[in-house]
């Protein structure tokens, strides 16, 4: 059985005034569901000694939204796993469509990250997904697959033991309107059995995040689907009363 996994991704947003509110607000009802159902929080790189502090004896455990995939060097303005991991991450949002998509980050050098993640010891949470014209051209499976397995393929199946793989449909990212769970499934099983062909004891492990307009209203449905155990939340992790919503739902 997977315990779920809640994962705010936080992305260009907060400032240390409005972090703290929003950890004050969240932390304490989240407490309860401490054993039930685990939950993590990616906020910006220059936030994340303070919100590790800040979720000192709680039960949300902190992590970021990119790293660098090199140990160290001259690489000016990157930052690097194991300096992610000094400073209190344990999980790092991989390949997010934002990155992939504006910034041009290929298949590659997500890869590398994700294999300098577990190096460093971080859960990577890699992200895949097809564009809107790739689903209409049904092209869905071929991308979420290639995507897929340009990590495998370099890192090897160990690498991908307690990993973390969220199904984010560009479509559904910040659009208001998520995938149906019926959708989400088809993906989320068509990725489990793609990693069970080479190791079904390690795809049974794997816990396959639902991101894209996941929000408290939506997020019970989505999670009753037998192979989403969790969800990567954006927007509706900013607001404190959606969150404990979304995090209880996978609790219960
Ligand atoms: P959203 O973003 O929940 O705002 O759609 C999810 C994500 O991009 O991780």
């Amino acid at each position: 059985m997977r315990r779920k996994l809640v994962v705010a991704n936080w992305k260009m947003h907060g400032s240390r005034a409005r972090n703290r509110q929003l950890l004050d607000a969240v932390k304490p009802p989240l407490q309860s569901l401490a054993g039930r159902v685990d939950i993590a929080v990616c906020p910006a790189h220059l936030h994340l000694g303070e919100t590790v502090a800040a979720l000192a004896g709680s039960n949300i455990r902190p992590g970021a939204q990119n790293l660098y995939g090199l140990a160290e060097g001259a690489m000016t303005g990157e930052t690097s796993a194991s300096m992610l991991v000094d400073c209190g991450a344990e999980f790092v949002i991989l390949g997010h469509s934002e990155r992939r998509g504006h910034l041009g980050e290929t298949d590659a050098e997500v890869a590398d990250k994700f294999a300098a993640a577990r190096e460093s010891g971080l859960i990577p949470i890699l992200c895949v997904g097809e564009t809107r014209a790739e689903r209409d051209a049904g092209e869905t499976e071929a991308v979420v697959s290639r995507q897929l397995d340009a990590v495998t393929e370099k890192t090897g199946m160990e690498a991908m033991r307690g990993a973390v793989i969220a199904y984010e449909p560009v479509w559904a990212i910040g659009s208001g309107t998520p995938a149906t769970p019926e959708q989400a499934q088809a993906v989320h099983a068509m990725l489990r059995e793609r990693l069970a062909r080479r190791s079904e004891e390690i795809a049974g492990g794997v816990r396959i995040l639902y991101g894209g307009s996941m929000n408290a209203a939506n997020a019970a449905e989505l999670f009753a689907q037998p192979d989403i155990d969790g969800g990567l939340v954006g927007g509706a992790s900013l607001k404190a009363e959606e969150f404990i919503t979304i995090c209880t739902s996978a609790g219960s």
